[in-house]
């Protein structure tokens, strides 16, 4: 059934069960999510795509509240600007964003001040090199949660990985802080290819950027060295 209802004061149609990022996005409206992924179930953590429904007393995420008849909905005003401006500024102050190359766009567009808020604790983990696939930096994640859904019902069902603690500490990990190897990890490799920030890499990346030649790390990987190619 196709609906109608009011987008940034235009009428708009859209498709009965959408959500209100896909009759924004259908209509080349440009609205920023970060948790939401196309491969994965949308849980609404990161809240970056907030915009202003009349009527509801706080800002909706739009990558799961539906569109619906006569809705009245702004993805850009001056509250729901503020508000993704300010969430970039916490995210900004509390981890290590350096390798997130659409957050750090956004960052712009939403001019952030990254100093905003210089008493924050700030996320910092020991780098974890575990297993031959790919190494684990949580000093760069912002628990979208992307990784863990692709490794459990969204892909692979595998389950290797998941929340760990509450509140501050929460954080991505496996049961009983094992490493990779001794979970049901299968290195699919497909929380690595859906990581926002650079907090899952591959390890040949990784070992690339230490500044292992590709000699020396195809010796780490087959413990021989290569053939010289005739
Ligand atoms: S490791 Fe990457 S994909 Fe997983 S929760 Fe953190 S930022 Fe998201
Ligand atoms: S993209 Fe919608 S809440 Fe994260």
């Amino acid at each position: 059934m196709t609906i109608i209802f009011i987008m940034d004061g235009e009428e708009t149609t859209s498709e009965e069960g959408k959500t209100l990022l896909e009759a924004a996005r259908d209509r080349g409206k440009d609205v920023p999510t970060i948790c939401f992924h196309d491969a994965t179930t949308a849980n609404a953590l990161c809240r970056i795509c907030v915009v202003e429904v009349e009527g509801m007393r706080v800002l909706q995420p739009a990558c799961i509240v539906q569109a619906a008849s006569n809705m009245k909905v702004q993805t850009h005003s001056e509250k729901v600007d503020r508000a993704r401006k300010t969430i970039l500024e916490m995210l900004a102050s509390t981890m290590d964003l350096s390798e997130a190359g659409e957050i750090q766009t956004m960052m712009n567009e939403y001019d952030v001040d990254v100093n905003r808020f210089p008493d924050a604790e700030r996320r910092e983990v020991p780098l974890k090199d575990d297993n031959p696939m790919y190494v684990r930096d949580y000093s760069k994640c912002l628990l979208c949660w992307r990784c863990v859904q692709v490794c459990a019902d969204d892909a692979q069902f595998t389950y290797a990985i998941n929340f760990t603690g509450r509140g501050y500490e929460t954080q991505i990990g496996t049961f009983f802080e094992k490493t990779i190897p001794e979970t049901t990890c299968v290195l699919c490799g497909q929380c690595v290819g859906v990581c926002p920030t650079g907090a899952l890499k591959p390890k040949r990346e990784y070992l690339l950027e230490q500044g292992m030649s590709p000699q020396e790390i195809s010796v780490l990987n087959t413990g021989r060295k290569r053939r010289k190619s005739t």
